[in-house]
């Protein structure tokens, strides 16, 4: 091999070399994104315990969540509760009947501050978490309303919300001491 063509052929390997260094120190690049703020884990810390424990600041009535009902609800969930398919019945139902309960907020749940924690999490299903705390009491008012549980009238707070007596209140098991 002629000097020329030595030079090259070295000149060929080393940018080979550094073309592989390269690809592998890209691929170790450990990619963690960025850290997460504050008020962003805010939206996440949503829990409330059936005491109501985690309720926030606000209030509203069935009364004025009617309006959020009928814009906001009412595509799934019909316009007095009664779903649009099987899993969106919101009213009525029976844990008794004979065949399989239809399990509903009026039949089956037990406390109405799981209502309030499910609908400001996972609610409206096409846009969650788009409700404003006192927009979540007003729909949460609503959905009791239509169930029969409260009157239109009725305001629910953070101490009110604790103090329904849900149907089915009494329905479950305590096995939270089960070893
Ligand atoms: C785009 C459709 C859609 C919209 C709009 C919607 N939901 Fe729902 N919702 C669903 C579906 C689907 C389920 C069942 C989810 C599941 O089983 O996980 C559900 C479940 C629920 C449940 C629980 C029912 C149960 O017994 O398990 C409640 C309460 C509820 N929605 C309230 C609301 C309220 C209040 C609004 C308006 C602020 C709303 N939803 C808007 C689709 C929707």
């Amino acid at each position: 091999m002629s000097l020329p063509k030595k030079i090259f052929s070295l000149l060929f390997f080393m940018a080979l070399v550094q073309f592989n260094f390269n690809a592998l120190s890209q691929e170790q690049v450990v990619r963690l994104g960025t850290p997460i703020s504050e008020s962003q884990l805010e939206d996440f810390d949503l829990i409330i315990s059936p005491d109501g424990d985690g309720l926030p600041a606000g209030s509203g009535t069935a009364l004025q969540g009617k309006t959020i009902y009928e814009t906001r609800c009412v595509a799934c969930h019909a316009i007095s509760g009664e779903g649009t398919s099987g899993n969106t019945r919101l009213v009525g139902g029976d844990m008794h009947s004979e065949g399989n309960p239809i399990r509903t907020v009026g039949s089956y749940w037990p406390y109405a501050s799981t209502l309030f924690d499910f609908i400001r999490r996972a609610m409206p299903a096409d846009s969650p978490k788009s409700l404003s705390n006192t927009e979540v009491y007003q729909v949460t008012a609503y959905v009791l309303y239509l169930n029969g549980i409260i009157n239109q009238y009725a305001i629910l707070n953070s101490e009110t919300l604790t103090e329904i007596n849900m149907p089915n209140k009494d329905g479950f098991i305590d096995r939270s001491q089960v070893q």
